[in-house]
């Protein structure tokens, strides 16, 4: 038989994604799942974003550029400076998902054997598209005891070596909900000016920043237009995620001229989503007050019900809509499994997401989950319930 590559040999399945098939077999049961384990809002897609694809007399499904319509760019550099972030048409070019973005950005600033410095736990398709782009993470830890904050500067400066070429962040942070401050943000600038490499700012998050905080994009920051790129999307911000469109900015004129070509390849982004997420544009204000209000309340709900149990540690999110948990177990990874194989209340039990995977460092939040709360307050502490009864009854 011919033989698989060895990179695709190294590709990481998804820590999100691999518990799928117990949770298939669970259902099969005839049990009933609260997912906690993906970050799928249950929040409704404007209906904007719906009516411009459904109202749509389009006869021919071509291609459409390969930077993106220039009319969604248009209005999306509107969208940017209406958040004081100053990115203009040409200085974007629209992917599909953030995901493409990400995939883009890795095949145009690196080459094989290149590294990228990333505070853990991150993103865990991170790793998936380091493996494909032929990158060296190299992980610089957070700690659930400081809430993820950004590590000292001095971790970041200890690990940069000749094949350094960037520091990837999320921000605010998938898994820790963690919200970099201004301060946090400048000294990255700072150490990225210094050492000549590229900041990438995964900002796929944005709108979502709770109790008053206001998010700081690495494209406010003065003095490093040439080092920052930044990566959106629109999956969360409208709960689209199955539109899949996102982009990639940059104020580099070479990032972007490299980028188009990796743009080109793939001919474009797909048409009727982007005509979704130009209409998406269009959402009103009072709409993301509402689904910030939603989440912040889950937030409270879940890490309040959290605390309340025994063991349980975990750290306040400030943005995004998940948390890491520290639990009672020695393996979350079994114990997740356990969850949907063996445990039920009622006929029903929970998804979580074993942390281990948001980590690239071997052994490393072994006992951590990622929560994500994107489900509504009475799901949410139902599922709290079952966590709570599960781990009393737990053996390991
Ligand atoms: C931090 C982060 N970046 C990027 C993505 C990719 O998003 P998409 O490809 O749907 O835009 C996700 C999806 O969950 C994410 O959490």
């Amino acid at each position: 038989m011919p033989s698989i590559s060895n990179k695709g040999q190294a590709m990481p399945e998804s820590p999100i994604r691999k518990l799928v098939p117990y949770a298939e077999a669970a259902i099969k049961k005839g049990r009933k799942i609260y997912q906690l384990n993906i970050g799928q809002p249950d929040i409704k897609t404007p209906e904007k974003a719906l009516a411009a694809v459904k109202n749509n007399d389009i006869e021919v499904l071509s291609y459409s550029h390969s930077a993106g319509f220039e009319s969604y760019r248009n209005k999306l550099s509107q969208y940017y400076t209406n958040h004081n972030i100053d990115i203009a048409p040409d200085e974007l070019i629209i992917t599909t998902g953030g995901s493409e973005a990400l995939l883009f950005t890795m095949g145009s600033i690196c080459d094989a054997g290149d590294e990228v410095i990333i505070p853990e736990p991150f993103y865990a398709n991170y790793n998936g598209f380091a493996t494909s782009s032929g990158v060296t993470v190299v992980p610089v830890k957070s700690k659930i005891e400081d809430g993820f904050a950004l590590p000292p500067i001095s971790e970041f400066e200890k690990l940069i070596t000749p094949k350094t070429k960037a520091i990837l962040i999320c921000n605010p942070g998938n898994p820790t909900g963690y919200l970099y401050t201004k301060e946090e943000i400048d000294q990255l600038a700072e150490i990225v000016k210094k050492h000549d490499l590229f900041i990438v700012a995964d900002e796929v998050y944005r709108e979502f920043a709770y109790d008053g905080a206001k998010h700081y994009s690495i494209m406010s920051v003065k003095g490093i237009e040439q080092n920052a790129i930044m990566i959106d999307s629109v999956s969360k911000r409208y709960s689209m995620c199955g539109a899949r469109i996102g982009c990639l900015a940059s104020k580099n004129k070479e990032v972007m001229s490299t980028a188009m070509k990796f743009a080109q390849a793939r001919l474009s982004p797909p048409t009727f989503a982007q005509i979704a997420s130009e209409a998406a544009l269009d959402t009103p204000q009072d709409y993301f007050d509402e689904v910030i209000s939603e989440y912040t309340t889950r937030r409270n709900l879940l890490v309040e019900g959290l605390e309340k149990i025994e063991g349980v540690k975990v750290a306040k999110p400030k943005g995004a809509f998940y948390c890491i948990a520290e639990l009672p177990v020695k393996d979350a990874e079994d114990f997740a499994k356990w969850l949907l194989e063996s445990f039920e209340l009622e006929n029903e039990t929970v998804m979580i997401a074993p942390a281990a995977g948001f980590y690239s460092t071997p052994n490393t939040g072994l006992n951590q989950v990622r929560i994500a709360y994107v489900l509504k307050k009475e799901n949410l502490l139902r599922a709290l319930e079952i966590l709570k009864a599960a781990l009393k009854v737990y053996k390991g």
